[in-house]
């Protein structure tokens, strides 16, 4: 009787912690919020003093402090460790701020991250520098880039997209006003489109022009047509979708000067000011300018054909430098963006300031994007594996940089709310003659683009 007990127990214990092994693999949420977190906290509370001490974050007392210690104690003065603030426990980890003793700095905190995130059973712990003497910890309980779930307050705004998932649990927004133009690098299959996709879907309930370049027959794009105000779907209407472009950034610039009582003669780089100083009333919609595949711009065949790329490259070189102040955006996607691409590829690089990096076959591509901003960012794109279809590495303007992953978003559902965000496209007369053909919906025949299977290329 007592060995049915004893191998009832057994058994029991051992399916437990199979149990528990498997919901923190198949759903690592619930796991974190049930198990994971108090377990952590625990191990926080009882090891914290003992942990920084262990990774040389603790100073010496204040001397009144030792003074104070060894009068009422008798008790051998211990280091201190930075004064800890409360836990707040989230869905995805915790947060905890500590006020940095005398002669610390965030750094000293960040090169113990790792040892901190064994010491108390997380996934990882990101440091961030809230204000002056204080820092957060970000504790993560688990990989949250395997399966993305977008945080539920965003920070959503005018040109400001929540696109994808940091690793600290955070969105990463893209801001159009702060970063105009950004490109996107990544090797075939990496998930550039995707995240194309995603921005697309995001700012088309804004009141934002769209317009698309995709030379691939228009096969990522197209899909999107009610929403795009203008769409080129090979080369030869992109040559002349692009002087149209430029057109309407003078047009905003002559705009702009009459507004500010400048003779229309003056050339553009003397205006300082940008649409966004206009009366609302005056002021024209923001254009976002998407190009699937940059490369396809750059190739030619033949001789002849040479001369309308140049002439191609100089537009596109000229709304990089010049669009911002008229809301002209650029998201230039490529697999690779060098030298070798030709005349004005690097000058029209260095113009694009936003840096996503997917998973890329070698160094070199990698370094294209990210070489300037950090050594450890290029070598984290080239870490990434193809298992994971969507992660990226992005830099910052202030030199750091983080690896996101974007939703998984179908075709259909970005069709869909193409479709369903059609009427909210600005009215750009400018770009009529290139606004896609969008085929009636009726009733009968299913909708083409919810029955097509998402383009993987
Ligand atoms: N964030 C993601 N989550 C899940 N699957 C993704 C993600 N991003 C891309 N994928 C998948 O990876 C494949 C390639 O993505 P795609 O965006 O077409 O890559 P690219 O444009 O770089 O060739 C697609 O099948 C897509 O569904
Ligand atoms: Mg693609």
């Amino acid at each position: 009787m007592t060995d049915l007990v004893t191998l009832a127990e057994v058994g029991g214990s051992l399916a437990a912690i199979g149990g528990a092994a498997y919901a923190r693999h198949a759903h690592p949420a619930a796991y974190w919020s049930t198990v994971g977190l108090p377990l952590s906290v625990a191990r926080l509370l009882t090891s914290y003093s003992s942990t920084m001490e262990a990774c040389g974050l603790t100073v010496q007392p204040a001397r009144w402090r030792a003074l104070a210690v060894r009068a009422t104690t008798r008790r051998e003065v211990r280091p201190v460790p930075p004064r800890r603030g409360i836990i707040r426990p989230t869905t995805t980890g915790l947060r905890m701020r500590l006020r940095l003793a005398a002669g610390q700095e965030p750094a000293d905190v960040a090169a113990s991250a790792e040892r901190l995130r064994h010491a108390w059973g997380v996934h990882a712990v990101h440091v961030r520098d809230i204000k002056p003497g204080v820092v957060e910890l970000r504790l993560v309980g688990f990989d949250v880039l395997r399966k993305v779930r977008m945080p539920r307050r965003l920070d959503a705004g005018p040109l400001r997209v929540p696109v994808a998932l940091r690793e600290d649990a955070t969105a990463f927004v893209r801001d159009y006003r702060a970063v105009p133009h950004e490109l996107v690098l990544g090797a075939t299959l990496s998930g550039k489109s995707m995240y194309l996709r995603n921005l697309l879907t995001g700012l088309a309930a804004q009141p934002v022009v769209l317009v698309g370049i995709d030379c691939k027959r228009g096969v990522e794009l197209a899909p999107f047509a009610p929403r795009l105000s203008a769409l080129a779907t090979d080369s030869d209407q992109a040559a002349e979708l692009l002087p149209a472009l430029v057109r309407e950034m003078e047009d905003r610039y002559d705009l702009i000067k009459t507004r500010q009582g400048i003779a229309p003669g003056t050339p553009e780089e003397l205006i300082t000011s940008d649409i966004w100083g206009l009366p609302q009333d005056e002021r024209p919609a923001p254009i976002v300018l998407f190009i699937d595949e940059v490369a396809e711009l750059f190739l030619v065949a033949t001789r002849k054909e040479e001369e309308r790329r140049d002439e191609m490259v100089t537009h596109l070189i000229r709304l990089a430098q010049l669009g911002r102040a008229a809301g002209i955006y650029l998201e230039v996607c490529g697999q690779r963006f060098g030298a070798e691409l030709g005349k004005g590829a690097t000058m029209l690089r260095a113009q694009l300031t936003g840096r996503v990096c997917h998973r890329v076959n070698d160094e070199a591509s990698a370094k294209m994007a990210l070489g300037d901003i950090a050594p450890e960012a290029v070598l984290a794109a080239c870490a990434i594996a193809p298992e994971l279809p969507g992660l990226a590495v992005v830099g910052d303007t202030s030199g750091g940089w983080s690896r996101i992953r974007t939703p998984y978003l179908s075709l259909a559902d970005a069709a869909t709310t193409c479709r369903a965000t059609a009427h909210l496209a600005p009215d750009a007369p400018a770009l009529d003659p290139f606004r896609p053909y969008v085929p009636p919906l009726s009733a009968e025949t299913p909708e083409p683009v919810a029955t097509a299977r998402p383009v993987t290329e």
